[in-house]
């Protein structure tokens, strides 16, 4: 096993068209990172990817794929083989929120959300993962939240799907770490970032006092910091980490008393 920490090195992100996922293609970059984007806009991930060339010379390539189908998480290995690019950092950040109750929503667009949030995740994590492990370097963020902690949202899948990717990410970390590969399951909370106008939640959560909130650049380099010294998980910001103590030492008739109160989606 050769010593890597010398090599030029690739990040492939995905979602890095917006918000958190493009601020962690600023921060790998800045650390001498080549970059691979991925997501659906084009030309939101040309021109993130002609701001890094510009900004720290890196090398910076766009990848336009719609993870809610299943056979993107293959293409975009296969787009990785065919242009040599070997992979040692991994950031599954694509990501969004439905704001329906679970019968409200179709059945395609629960299949849709649970394939861009956990499946593809865990599809991207088993078909990088082995060259990393082979070369002996590898380090992979996995985008939770700290509604993976939180009361859950009336019907909504949000909370399960983002405790999933904390279990996961540790269970992968547990096997993985002993070959140089750190996996982080990396929480934020509320994030300045296009997350709530997609899911239509903008006017509610505006409301919402600015100690709270951080901003993507803010969230990013916590994310950065905390692969790199392999926590395999972590809750950003000190607010975002009491809250989160709190809320994991709360009983569960608790959480559920709390989630039929909330008003805040
Ligand atoms: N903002 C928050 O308050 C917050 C809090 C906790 C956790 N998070 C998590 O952080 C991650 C990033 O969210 P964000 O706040 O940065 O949101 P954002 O600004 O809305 O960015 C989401 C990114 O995901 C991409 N994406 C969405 N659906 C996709 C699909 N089907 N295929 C490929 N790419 C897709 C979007 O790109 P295209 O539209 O170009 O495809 C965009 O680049 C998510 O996993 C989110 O759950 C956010």
């Amino acid at each position: 096993m050769s010593n890597q920490s010398d090599l030029p090195k690739t990040v492939l992100i995905t979602g890095a068209s917006a918000g958190i996922g493009k601020e962690l293609a600023h921060v790998f970059a800045r650390h001498q990172f080549d970059v691979i984007l991925v997501a659906r806009r084009q030309d939101k991930l040309e021109a993130v990817a002609a701001d890094i060339k510009q900004r720290y010379g890196q090398m910076a390539y766009v990848l336009t794929e719609n993870l809610a189908d299943p056979a993107a998480p293959q293409r975009i290995f296969d787009w990785c083989q065919e242009h040599k690019l070997a992979v040692d950092a991994l950031v599954n950040n694509a990501g969004y929120a439905l704001h329906s109750e679970f019968l409200e929503a179709s059945w395609q667009s629960h299949l849709d959300f649970m394939q861009v949030l956990n499946i593809s995740v865990v599809h991207l994590c088993h078909l990088f993962a082995p060259a990393m492990k082979e070369r002996g370097y590898g380090r992979i963020i996995n985008l939770a939240s700290i509604a993976a902690w939180s009361p859950q949202l009336k019907g909504n899948l949000y909370g399960a799907a983002k405790s999933f990717i904390v279990d996961f990410s540790q269970a992968i970390d547990l096997e993985l770490q002993p070959h140089g590969v750190h996996c982080t399951a990396l929480c934020p909370g509320f994030t300045f970032s296009e997350f709530h106008d997609v899911m239509g939640t903008r006017g509610q959560v505006s409301k919402l006092p600015r100690f709270l909130w951080m901003t993507a650049d803010e969230v990013a380099q916590e994310g950065f910091n905390a692969v790199m010294e392999g926590k395999s998980v972590h809750v950003t910001g000190r607010v975002n980490q009491g809250l989160t103590q709190v809320m994991s030492m709360l009983p569960s008739s608790v959480k559920h008393y709390l989630s039929k109160q909330q008003k805040v989606m």
